[in-house]
């Protein structure tokens, strides 16, 4: 039985992840940090369902030490680096914690690895943020990054804290590099679940608008359930890489909002409205990513299209709010 440790377990992709890696035998295990609320159901929300098969651990991405702790007690096959400040809007509010937790969390993790267990395999969440504005489109592991916030710049950084550990001390360190991805579990304040959740509202009555920044970015959204399949498929290489995992297919914030509305018979026209507050000092337009090496090497392709992405963030969407209508596929 092969064991796993994951940051960022409590997250969307960290429930995600675990759920798979459970399924394939793993033993699996997480680094939680310690809130001041710890009522079970609220904080575990995503990881409820697993809470009796995995186990948690306290640590936190700001302390060496509480990392170093934990990777002392117990020996992994493979650490998923998933936890970091992943809100982009956020890292232009406070951009000296959002390089503090991304970078330093990232260095803690690798150095106590190199330290304690350097035959640990390890994979950096790596994002499509750090191509920012984009030099050529679509988008592959050759295109240059030239982040546009402190969250990509904390993840080009991240990215190659990862590349130099590898080259440096021989260690197994691989880097996805994933575009934007999404599901019933993403957090409230990311544009897609903050669309399908007020979609919910306004269909049950308590909202009556759906307040939002720039409509004509674009994202290429693929949904999580498929990208962490892609995370466990490097680890699993006989060497070392970094890979793009993205759908290929890109739409705009304005046709994410039109198909989640309809998916409720609304009309988006009557409900959206544009608000300058959310727009950023500097935005990344446009992004979409050319996958064919993780297809190639790795056997990976995305499962779900991106009209049954949608429809099922509605549907879990109105479900919640007792307003659905349609069930989920
Ligand atoms: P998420 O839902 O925001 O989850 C972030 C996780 O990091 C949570 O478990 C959070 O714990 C943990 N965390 C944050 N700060 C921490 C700290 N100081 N100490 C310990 N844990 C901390 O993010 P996600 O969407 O699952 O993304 C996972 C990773 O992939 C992130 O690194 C993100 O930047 C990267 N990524 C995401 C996407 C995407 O589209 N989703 C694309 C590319 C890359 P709490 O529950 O305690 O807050
Ligand atoms: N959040 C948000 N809220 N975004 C809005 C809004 C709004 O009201 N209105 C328009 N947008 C636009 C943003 O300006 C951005 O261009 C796009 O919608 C997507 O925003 P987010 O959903 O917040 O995601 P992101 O692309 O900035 O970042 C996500 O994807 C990255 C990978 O490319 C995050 O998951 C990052 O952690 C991840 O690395």
């Amino acid at each position: 039985m092969k064991r796993a440790l994951i940051t960022g377990i409590t997250g969307q992709d960290g429930s995600y992840l675990a759920e798979y890696l459970l399924g394939l035998g793993y033993e699996v295990h997480g680094l939680v940090r310690r809130v001041a609320l710890e009522d079970p159901t609220r904080r575990f929300t995503r990881l409820e369902h697993l809470l009796e098969r995995v186990t948690l651990h306290p640590a936190s991405l700001e302390s060496y030490p509480s990392i170093f702790s934990v990777i002392s007690k117990q020996q992994f096959d493979e650490c998923y680096h998933l936890a970091a400040q992943s809100f982009v809007a956020e890292s232009f509010a406070d951009g000296f914690s959002t390089m503090n937790t991304n970078i330093n969390g990232t260095h803690y993790m690798l150095a106590a690895l190199r330290e304690l267990q350097p035959s640990c395999r390890f994979y950096f969440a790596g994002s499509s943020e750090m191509f920012g504005k984009v030099r050529e489109t679509p988008q592959t592991e050759e295109t240059p990054f030239h982040p546009r916030s402190p969250y990509g710049i904390s993840k080009v950084a991240g990215f190659d804290l990862t590349r130099n550990y590898r080259e440096a001390y021989g260690m197994f360190c691989a880097s996805g590099i994933l575009f934007n991805h999404e599901s019933p579990r993403r957090g409230y304040e990311f544009v897609t679940r903050k669309v399908t959740s007020t979609v919910a509202r306004i269909k049950a009555g308590q909202a009556r608008e759906l307040r939002l920044g720039n409509l004509e970015a674009t994202r290429d959204w693929g949904h999580a359930r498929d990208y962490v399949r892609a995370m466990h498929l490097m680890l699993q290489q006989e060497t070392p890489d970094d890979y793009v995992v993205a759908t290929g297919e890109t739409h705009t914030v304005r046709e994410f909002c039109e198909r989640a509305f309809a998916r409720a018979e609304l009309d988006w026209q009557r409900y959206v409205k544009v608000d300058e507050r959310f727009y950023r000092p500097a935005e990344v337009d446009l992004l979409i990513g050319d996958s064919a090496k993780a297809r190639r090497e790795l056997g990976w392709e995305p499962r779900y299209t991106f009209e049954q992405l949608v429809e099922e963030m509605v549907d879990a969407d109105l479900r919640a709010v007792g307003g659905k209508e349609k069930e989920e596929g």
